[in-house]
């Protein structure tokens, strides 16, 4: 199998952060992306911050198994790094960044890459599943839900959190993100996002999570998100939010 011709959101957040598994096509878009909208770099850093943040608050609370939806590439400061300990499991529904993936991540015994549609979870390999994510169903997991919620739409997404919350132990976590309307004025930056993408105003948040329940810190942008010391000056193009899976 030959190298990609088309560029992926997941590779391009890659050469965002400065990691190393992206190709020329996903650089060139990149730099396109940049010419219609700005500096991405700084703003997608703060992501994996939050990221990074997220996980450890997770992990913080004994929780040792993770599952990640729209994983894409599996690097740079990623959740295997940040819960060194724990065992995870990304997904993703891109051939092309499944098998990247994996590539990345060969030879690991505590960390697996596999397919999954996050909008049905029955796509997962339980093998994958339980070897991963051990307990899950029965006992409290970190579930990842990050740079995926704007791929899709109201209904998709709640019947998705629903789904989720009825197969999640109690206990377990959800860090997740939203987009803004951030790109509205820069329509041209926009239309690169694809007829799916779909950007929110902060109030619609909340109700999408249905029966997840935001932390007291809310949903928030994610650099002000339990930020370790001064936030980071830069555009609120996405709200975080850790929320839990209760007691039914
Ligand atoms: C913008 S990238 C985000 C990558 C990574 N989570 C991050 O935050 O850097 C979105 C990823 O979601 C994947 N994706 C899109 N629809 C999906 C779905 N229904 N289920 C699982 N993954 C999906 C894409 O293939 C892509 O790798």
């Amino acid at each position: 199998m030959g190298e990609p011709d088309q560029p992926s959101t997941a590779r391009m957040i890659d050469y965002w952060l400065g990691g190393a598994d992206h190709l020329p096509v996903d650089v060139a878009a990149a730099t396109a992306f940049e010419q219609a909208y700005g500096p991405c770099a700084p703003v997608f850093r703060e992501l994996r911050a939050f990221l990074g943040r997220a996980v450890r608050a997770i992990a913080a609370q004994g929780v040792d198994g993770f599952l990640v939806f729209g994983a894409g590439v599996p690097t740079m400061g990623n959740v295997h790094e940040v819960a060194a300990e724990a065992t995870v499991l990304y997904t993703d529904v891109d051939p092309v960044t499944i098998r990247l993936g994996q590539r990345i991540l060969a030879g690991s015994d505590r960390v697996g890459y596999g397919f999954g549609d996050a909008t049905d979870i029955g796509t997962i390999d339980p093998a994958q599943l339980h070897r991963f994510v051990p307990g899950w169903g029965r006992r409290p997991v970190g579930v990842v839900f990050l740079g995926l919620a704007a791929f899709l739409d109201d209904d998709t997404l709640m019947r998705t959190f629903d789904e989720l919350y009825a197969a999640a132990a109690p206990g377990s976590l959800l860090a997740v993100d939203f987009d803004t309307e951030e790109l509205a004025t820069h329509p041209q930056a926009l239309a690169m996002m694809g007829p799916t993408f779909r950007m929110r105003p902060p109030a619609a948040f909340a109700p999408l999570l249905g029966r997840w329940a935001p932390t007291a810190d809310g949903i928030v942008p994610v650099s002000r998100w339990r930020p370790d010391g001064v936030p980071a000056e830069v555009p609120d193009a996405f709200y975080g939010a850790l929320a839990v899976r209760g007691e039914d």
